[in-house]
């Protein structure tokens, strides 16, 4: 883990937020690589969740929800952590990582436990009272809930039907930790998959989301033996949840949750139902029934699969003697698709390396690189995961012909710069 962090600070995928002012408790920010890695990570959750499925449509809802959202969804409440201080050193810890009555650190005197809300406040409007408090939500879902009568009426939706959201939640955790595996401000890909209320209905559904949520992870890359499944036993079981498995990875700390799997059942529409005045009812035209629908919530962290992605790309080899560092990632995953690099300053490499480079450029992310010998270049690329180089060497000038190199094997292939383009699109493998 040392390794793969020190990787992404010194090649700007990620690094602590705000260092300039000493850093701000485990927030991070993704660097000009790290920003396409994102992008990617969720553009391909994006596409198996709701571009490849006639039954799921997305959405783009507020940070900040009425302030009534949590009271009715039950996170005013329930979403809270009991919390112990320490008298001596004041330092503060969840009761559970606590392990007895003195403080681990300093083996001080504890507080009794106290329930502390994970939800961040802050004010609406110009007035810092009770009544203009709002809160930064704590997970996507609620967002969903919100518009369920607004997407069944403008989409005519059919269950079952599936609503997706990706975008940014927010938890005063009182530990975070293990580098962007927990931090107070992340992201999340959520679905909220609606069925008939019917106990079937529900079972198959749901094994339908663990399984399909498991292969996804497979299909961008990570091996099998990494990732399990554990269901949650009641007692840890979320206020809204009548039934949890969890995708785990096996991180270097262990084995930690990636996503959950939650059968929420109606809980949410009642509430919100319940606290709103709105009937969030759906109307079946086959039965001609009316009735809330139940849902199964495949709930991913983005900030956890790209870890996990990372660390299972991370992998050190020898090649000319050499020790080197490369990251394996997915191709259609990797920040970088395509490295460019004229052999030489001169002899018109460099005009003709940037003819590939624009021709390339239109299909997917490349650089240029110039600087330095050329296994320099290479090894360069490799260790933040561009899976393949083309180079412009002194042939190019009289064939119009490249070098193309694979990361993983670090075989060369000659290539015709005008087959290029179709070639680097097959070798990528993106999906059509
Ligand atoms: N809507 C359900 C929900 O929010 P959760 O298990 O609390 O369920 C879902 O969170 C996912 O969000 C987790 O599996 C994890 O990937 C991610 N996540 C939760 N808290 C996080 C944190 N503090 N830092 C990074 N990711 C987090």
């Amino acid at each position: 883990m040392d390794k793969l962090v020190a990787l992404c600070k010194r090649r700007g995928i990620v690094f602590p937020s705000s260092e300039i002012y000493g850093g701000l408790g485990s927030t991070f920010d993704y660097g000009p690589l790290g920003t396409e890695l994102k992008r990617n990570v969720k553009e391909a959750w994006w596409r198996s969740t709701v571009q490849e499925r006639a039954d799921v449509v997305g959405l783009d809802s507020a940070i900040l929800l009425h302030p009534r959202t949590w009271a009715a969804s039950g996170h005013l409440a329930s979403f809270a952590d009991p919390m112990v201080d320490c008298k001596g050193c004041k330092q503060r810890f969840r009761a559970d990582d606590a392990g007895g009555p003195r403080c681990p650190r300093c083996g001080g005197e504890l507080t009794e436990a106290r329930s502390f809300n994970l939800m961040f406040k802050t004010f609406m409007g110009p007035v810092e009272d009770t009544a203009a408090t709002v809160y930064l939500r704590p997970e996507t879902a609620q967002g969903i809930f919100l518009d369920f009568a607004e997407v069944v009426d403008t989409q005519r939706a059919k269950l079952p039907f599936g609503v997706a959201q990706i975008g940014k939640a927010f938890r005063n955790e009182i530990t975070p930790g293990n580098f962007i595996f927990r931090t107070r401000e992340f992201e999340q890909m959520e679905l909220e998959f609606f069925v008939r209320p019917d106990p079937q209905e529900e079972a198959r559904w749901f094994e339908h989301w663990v399984n399909a949520r498991f292969e996804w992870y497979v299909r961008y890359g990570i091996s099998r033996e990494r990732l399990r499944l554990r269901p949650h036993a009641q007692s840890e079981l979320a206020h809204y949840s009548r039934g949890t498995t969890d995708i785990e990875y096996r991180y270097p700390f262990g084995w930690g949750e990636l996503e959950g799997v939650a059968k929420r059942g109606s809980f949410d529409l009642d509430r919100h139902s319940e606290f709103s005045g709105r009937d969030l009812s759906y109307f079946d035209e086959a039965t001609r029934q009316r009735y809330r629908p139940w849902v199964i919530e495949p709930s991913a962290g983005v900030d956890r699969s790209i870890l996990a992605f990372l660390l299972d790309a991370y992998a050190e080899d020898v090649v000319e003697d050499e020790k080197r560092v490369v990251l394996r990632l997915d191709p259609r995953l990797a920040p970088v698709k395509v490295g460019v690099f004229p052999l030489l300053r001169k002899a018109g490499q460099p005009e003709k390396a940037h003819a590939v480079f624009d021709l390339l450029k239109r299909r997917c992310m490349v650089v240029f690189d110039a600087a330095g010998s050329i296994g320099r270049r290479y090894r360069r690329q490799d260790e933040v995961g561009t899976p393949f180089g083309v180079t412009i060497d002194h042939e190019t000038m009289q064939d119009d012909t490249v070098t193309l190199r694979y990361r993983d094997s670090t075989k060369q292939d000659r290539v015709a710069i005008a087959a290029l383009p179709a070639r680097i699109d097959e070798l990528i493998g993106w999906e059509d």
